[in-house]
């Protein structure tokens, strides 16, 4: 069937909640290309919301995952196990920044390894609230939709809420809550934590701060290396476990393993999903021992966490980012396609921002420099024509206006350069 056809037939049988980002179906995807059912190429921009870091169809994937499906595609790790599990855990513990021993176990999306977070986090401490961020993202589900902050289109007529959960704003030094500027204000955006105990919640009463170590749909906005140090030494403090969501922070995507390691914080939980199956729906809970332990046995589980193929993709996910150096090569994409918006950003005022951590790459679009008034509407033609001209592509940001860059890591320079000349002429254009 053809892009029309498809079209129509997904207007009569798809609701229309449901996200269209543009009108093209997939045939077929390799590395950093998608080709459509009309035949066009495009080159991928968005890795599937950071999913495939390892490139589409990466051949030890296919291979092991082709292996994997002939041998047995479920049993339920519950009830009968296999080593793929086992071993893909053993790599987690093993990778998790900090020295205190690991337990993983695993789910099918991040939303629920999110939810296991905050379950486990309950348990372990006795303790019900939890504080998450302005401009977080954690999920579709009720929990981590209590936990994501962006309204639209996310919270809009779904609510209630679950209970006790608190927000406090981010390190977003472009839109400083404080109105301060880094590094004079000595980060006293970390000292909002503290403040939520007076004006919010007890300390004692909290269970968790959940935090993203880089926001990912709230704008790639990072924070200064000693943001999440405070963050942590203040939990430490008062009994509060720290989770680090790393969902698309992990697996290579920042130049580090986990994004974590580039501030030396060790959270007492970390969630991982995405990448960490190529395309194959799996997520991760780690945590430190005693944390997880905590919990009865049968506390947690699910019939397909930790499904055998996708286990299977995971381990090979972990040979491939060593052995073809892609954290080397995260932190140079991240660098040139940075580079390349900079440069813009000098012929195109409309570039308000220009950031992002290793190959997690953004520019915030503002109506006005000075007053930084997202450029919403812009953003939105920008990212239409971009698909028009054949680069997939990502939105961000709770006010719609920032553009982010999710390559392959693997991603030939060749096509990142044709990628990054399609993006600047279709500035122009827009
Ligand atoms: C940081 C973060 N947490 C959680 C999620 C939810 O993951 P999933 O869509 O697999 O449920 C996402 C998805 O974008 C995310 O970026």
């Amino acid at each position: 069937m053809s892009n029309a056809e498809l079209n129509d037939l997904r207007a009569q049988v798809v609701p229309r909640s449901v996200p269209a980002t543009a009108p093209v179906y997939v045939s077929k995807a390799r590395n950093a290309i998608i080709t459509d059912v009309d035949g066009r190429e495009y080159i991928d921009f968005a890795a599937g919301i950071g999913v495939m870091n390892v490139g589409h169809c990466h051949p030890r994937v296919v291979e092991a995952v082709k292996e994997q499906a002939e041998l047995y595609s479920h049993t339920c790790f519950g009830l009968t196990g296999y080593e793929s599990y086992v071993r893909l855990a053993q790599k987690l513990n093993e990778r998790a920044p900090g020295d205190s021993p690991k337990r993983t176990f695993f789910m099918n999306s991040g939303a629920e390894a999110v939810e296991n977070a905050v379950k486990i986090a309950r348990y372990a401490t006795g303790r019900k609230a939890i504080i998450a961020f302005e401009d977080a993202f954690h999920g579709r589900t009720f929990m981590t939709l209590s936990l994501t902050s962006q309204v639209n289109p996310y919270k809009v007529g779904f609510g209630p809420y679950a209970a006790e959960v608190y927000r406090i704003p981010y390190a977003y030094c472009y839109r400083c809550p404080l109105s301060l500027e880094h590094p004079a204000c000595g980060c006293a955006c970390a000292g909002l934590l503290e403040e939520a105990f007076d004006k919010q919640v007890d300390a004692g009463e909290v269970a968790a701060v959940v935090v993203e170590p880089v926001l990912g749909e709230g704008g790639f906005i990072v924070p200064p290396p000693e943001y999440m140090g405070k963050l942590k030494e203040i939990c430490q403090k008062h009994g509060i476990l720290l989770v680090a969501d790393e969902i698309q922070t992990g697996m290579g995507r920042t130049g580090a393993w986990f994004a974590m390691e580039h501030w030396g914080v060790e959270a007492d939980i970390m969630t991982t999903a995405k990448a960490l199956g190529a395309g194959f729906p799996i997520s991760g809970i780690t945590g430190r021992q005693e944390v997880m332990d905590a919990v009865h046995p049968s506390g947690v589980g699910s019939t397909f966490g930790g499904n055998p193929t996708a286990c299977r993709a995971g381990l090979a996910v972990f040979d491939i980012i060593e052995e073809e150096g892609l954290l080397e090569r995260a932190t140079i994409l991240g660098e040139r396609i940075r580079d390349r918006f900079r440069s813009l950003q000098k012929e195109y005022p409309v570039i308000g921002d220009v950031r992002g951590l290793g190959a997690m790459a953004a520019i915030e679009l503002v109506e006005d420099p000075e007053t930084k008034k997202p450029a919403g509407d812009f953003a939105k033609r920008l990212r239409t024509k971009l698909y028009e001209n054949g680069v997939i592509n990502v939105g961000a940001g709770t006010y719609h206006n920032v553009l982010r860059v999710l390559v392959p890591l693997t991603v030939e320079g060749e096509t990142l350069e044709r990628g990054l000349d399609i993006l600047s002429d279709t500035m122009g254009q827009v």
